[in-house]
């Protein structure tokens, strides 16, 4: 089975990391849209003409399911729209209405955090309609993040002024989970937990969108989720994935640059 997994840049790895360990038997291709990065502060239009020649890209290389791991190109790819191809094609949406299911009983605010486009588009607005009757969520783009999470920065006082700056008309102390809506911002969790109460949940779409995957490879025939456990490791994975940037494949130095993303996703398991 080949799965295509796409993002605007190197944010979409986070859900790869996990595919890899979620679906061991499946073979990979990983599609950085690195020339056109960042998408959360294109116009609609032109983000969908990227979507549209990755997926023709993506459906050349005889993939049997495509996952659209950007919130971003999600929020102007409608479900109408990507029903036009004949595999399977999986978006993600910040997971609001997770966090509510799971924390909508605590007391507290749920901040939504995701790029400029995802934060104003109709789609987020439509759901928080349906999910957010009681107005509890607040929503922040951060696009800033894409930025240092495309640079490789993840540990640099920077970020925290960055944050500190942008959340300052927010009231932190009142938060009771905080929705990271945008693959990108992954990367800084050591950063939300400084600014954010202890006691705060974090919520992403990343295991979500996996289940979701499995569901529409069983659907379609493919493999069903059958027993395959969180545990199973995934040693050699490296050979199960190939990288492409904007359609080309990868050279022997940005290999090391993906090598330090996985590994920051590996050290982010652990904290
Ligand atoms: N990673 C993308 C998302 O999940 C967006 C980053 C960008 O602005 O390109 O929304």
């Amino acid at each position: 089975m080949r799965i295509g997994i796409f993002d605007s840049g190197i944010g979409g790895l986070s859900v790869l990391h996990q595919a890899l360990r979620r679906i061991p038997e499946a073979e990979f291709i990983y599609y950085a849209d690195e020339e056109h990065v960042p998408y959360g502060e294109k116009k609609e239009k032109q983000i969908k003409g990227y979507i549209d020649e990755i997926i023709k890209f993506m459906l050349k290389k005889q993939v049997d399911a495509i996952v659209i791991a950007c919130n971003t190109a999600t929020s102007v790819a409608t479900k109408e729209y990507r029903s036009r191809f004949p595999v399977p094609i999986i978006g993600m949406e910040p997971a609001v209405k997770q966090a509510v299911e799971l924390y909508g009983h605590l007391p507290g605010r749920i901040l939504v955090a995701a790029t400029p486009v995802t934060i104003a588009g109709d789609k987020l607005h439509h759901l928080l309609e349906k999910v957010d009757r009681e107005d509890k969520v607040d929503l922040a783009a951060l696009p800033g993040l894409v930025r240092f999470a495309e640079k490789g920065d993840f540990d640099s006082e920077e970020i925290m002024e960055y944050l500190t700056e942008e959340l300052k008309a927010y009231p932190l102390h009142q938060y009771k989970a905080f929705v990271l809506g945008c693959t990108h911002f992954n990367y800084f969790m050591a950063y939300y937990k400084r600014i954010f109460p202890e006691t705060v949940k974090f919520v992403d779409g990343n295991a979500g969108t996996i289940r979701q995957l499995l569901r529409k490879l069983g659907d379609a025939g493919g493999s069903p989720d059958s027993g395959v456990s969180e545990a199973v490791l995934y040693s050699g994975s490296a050979r199960r994935v190939t990288y492409y940037f904007s359609g080309r494949l990868i050279t022997a130095g940005e290999r090391e640059r993906i090598n330090a993303y996985m590994e920051q996703l590996d050290r982010l398991d652990s904290i």
